[in-house]
């Protein structure tokens, strides 16, 4: 059935689910849609104008006729209810395990970062069977990661990291869209996805050349070593050192820890603390510091955060 180009190839771990509900849904409407207009149909003629119906007695009320059509669509509904909550939440909950990958959206193209970072645009590879949990955040307007065959989408927002995930199944070439409207060259805002087995996608990494190098244009091909040297051109590592000084804590080993605040209350380092401490260094100061830091808003890009984040994740 999946010859016919009506859905996409299931690629992923929940896409036959989401497809089953999907139908489901689908289902019930036609359902109640065609069993509403007949009976429609069947009394218009029945009652017609002239026609020597027995019209006397009409009943008024009746109770089980109330109760039916109460708790009938009161089954169906929390049953979509709960089907779909559970898919949600599937959807929604990236594995603790999951392979990281970044991902900048900007006017019209798509950046991703993978874990040891590797940068590619347009295109991104992941292994088959892995959990591939990507952080996403646009560096100007509103944009939407769509995989159709993975069945999965998320928003990506200016300012605010989203989160997207899912397990391919199956090993092949797929497509990655934009969906939402995001200006003249949305349309031209897609890109591939290549699910490769584990020993091609190992491959892939180790060809420290390819495309995406050639492409992320200027750096070093790397987001691990342009993250390092950003951190020198930002002189982050006059205060950064790699012990805690009077003056800044140690970022080394600090990733994926929960650090106390001043205000008594901890935090999780992770992308986003990074982030805001870097763009507003002042809203979440650690216990027994002061608010020495400047702020590099307007001054860094998303993706140079990234780098730094990759830095920084990578500093042991
Ligand atoms: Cu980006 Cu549409």
């Amino acid at each position: 059935m999946w010859d016919f180009p009506f859905l996409p190839n299931q690629a992923s771990t929940f896409a036959a689910e989401v497809d089953a509900f999907y139908f489901a849904l689908v289902g019930v409407t036609a359902f109640f849609t065609i069993a509403i207009y007949a009976m429609i149909w069947w009394f218009s003629v029945r009652y017609r104008r002239g026609k020597k119906a027995d019209r006397s007695n009409a009943p008024t009320s009746n109770h089980l006729l109330e109760a039916v059509w109460i708790i009938i669509p009161l089954g169906i509904s929390l049953a979509i209810f709960g089907w779909s909550a559970k898919i949600f939440f599937e959807i929604k909950t990236p594995p603790q395990d999951a392979m990281q990958v970044h991902a900048i959206g900007k006017q019209w193209m798509w950046k991703f970062v993978n874990e040891d970072g590797k940068y590619e645009v347009n295109e991104l590879h992941v292994p088959v069977g892995r959990a591939v949990e990507i952080k996403m955040i646009s560096q100007d307007v509103l944009h939407d990661l769509y995989f159709p065959a993975f069945r999965t989408k998320q928003d990506v927002l200016p300012g605010r990291y989203t989160t997207l995930w899912f397990e391919a199944t199956t090993p092949g070439t797929y497509h990655m869209f934009c969906a939402e409207y995001c200006g003249l060259l949305h349309s031209g805002m897609i890109g591939k996805v290549h699910v490769l087995t584990q020993d091609d996608y190992d491959a892939w990494l180790a060809d420290a050349g390819g495309s995406a190098t050639a492409s992320s244009g200027g750096g070093s091909g790397n987001a691990l070593v342009d993250g390092a040297k950003l951190f020198e051109e930002k002189v982050c590592h006059t205060c950064h050192k790699s012990e805690a000084t009077a003056i800044a804590p140690t970022l080394v080993g600090v990733y994926g820890t929960d650090v106390q605040l001043q205000d008594g209350t901890t935090v999780t380092v992770d992308d986003a603390y990074i982030r805001e401490s870097i763009k507003n260094p002042g809203a979440k100061i650690v216990a027994g510091y002061q608010p020495a830091m400047p702020t590099y808003e307007g001054q860094i890009t998303e993706e140079q955060i990234v780098q730094l984040i990759a830095y920084i994740k990578s500093l042991k």
